[in-house]
């Protein structure tokens, strides 16, 4: 039988197929002309890394520091895969987190802070990313909203909280007179989108922690709201890193940064909402209880 001219080919079909598998996936960014094995280059870190165990008469006394919950991957030699933009991925270390921290302490402005974490070679989300996303809305603002990562409309726009949830994010602050073009700065705990909008992991989390944290002193909000319960979690610690967000809602926390003490509560996450609508009651009870607390001068309303 003739074939029909009007319909696609097999070959155009399949491959139509492959994309929307590979969307479905997670895989929507085209990063290099050629694939690159990774499983091939792990498996060469990890021998470098053994044969340079294995040659070291005694543990270094850096090697006996003992790191509190993050779990780093061998420090033998670093991983070198040569990526699109031409930079090269690191194993990250201990050292890359000081590395961050130094930087991220030497920033006297916002501005410093935000030319500081582009030239930040450490993380190697940024390898995968096509935008730093550092923040939006006005730096005067009292209130700061933190939320967990980029996704993949932030990353196309380099802004935080540009997708179906930030859109969310601004009918719930404007609903209580708050908008990030005038009173509410927007930022995230990671600043490079994790490819396929997987969670990121304690290594990636400890090496963007110190430069929010110095963002959160150079903005020196009246308050804080964590939006889910991962950046309530990375940067509160302790207890909260047991609880849901369930729990840690709606509940005021106190995050401290060197002699400063700042307020902060914990709120869902707008993505979440749009799944859940029926949690979104209590996100608005958390709003309103933000614009009082921001509107009574800073202090706490009666329980
Ligand atoms: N979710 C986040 O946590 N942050 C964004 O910027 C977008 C979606």
């Amino acid at each position: 039988m003739p074939s029909d001219p009007t319909s696609p080919s097999p070959g155009l079909e399949a491959a139509a197929a492959l994309l929307d598998w590979y969307a479905a996936m997670g895989v929507d960014v085209t990063l290099a002309d050629r694939p690159f094995d990774r499983f091939d280059d792990s498996a060469k870190a990890k021998a470098a890394a053994e044969s340079q165990a294995a040659r070291r008469q005694s543990p270094q006394p850096d090697d006996r520091r003992p790191m509190p919950a993050v779990e780093f991957p061998s420090q033998g030699a670093p991983a070198r895969p040569v990526v699109a933009t031409g930079q090269t991925a690191q194993v990250p270390t201990e050292a890359t987190v000081m590395q961050a921290r130094a930087a991220a302490q030497s920033a006297k402005t916002l501005d410093e802070l935000k030319d500081l974490l582009q030239a930040f070679d450490g993380c190697n989300l940024k390898l995968t990313a096509k935008n730093t996303v550092f923040a939006d809305g006005n730096p005067a603002s009292k209130l700061m909203l933190i939320g967990e990562a980029p996704g993949r409309d932030e990353d196309i726009e380099g802004r935080p909280f540009v997708g179906r949830s930030g859109q969310l994010l601004d009918r719930m602050l404007n609903a209580i007179g708050y908008s990030r073009s005038h009173n509410a700065y927007i930022a995230n705990v990671i600043y490079w989108r994790p490819p396929g909008n997987r969670d990121p992991s304690d290594v990636e989390i400890a090496i963007c922690r110190p430069f929010i944290l110095r963002q959160i002193e150079l903005i020196d909000p009246a308050l804080i709201v964590f939006l889910g319960a991962q950046p309530a979690k990375a940067l509160l610690g302790g207890e909260a890193v047991k609880q849901g967000i369930n729990k840690l809602r709606g509940h005021w926390c106190d995050l401290e940064i060197g002699n400063k003490r700042f307020k902060a509560l914990p709120t869902f996450h707008p993505a979440y909402l749009l799944r859940t609508p029926i949690k979104k009651r209590e996100a608005w009870r958390d709003f309103l209880t933000a614009k009082v607390f921001l509107e009574n001068g800073g202090m706490p309303p009666p329980a």
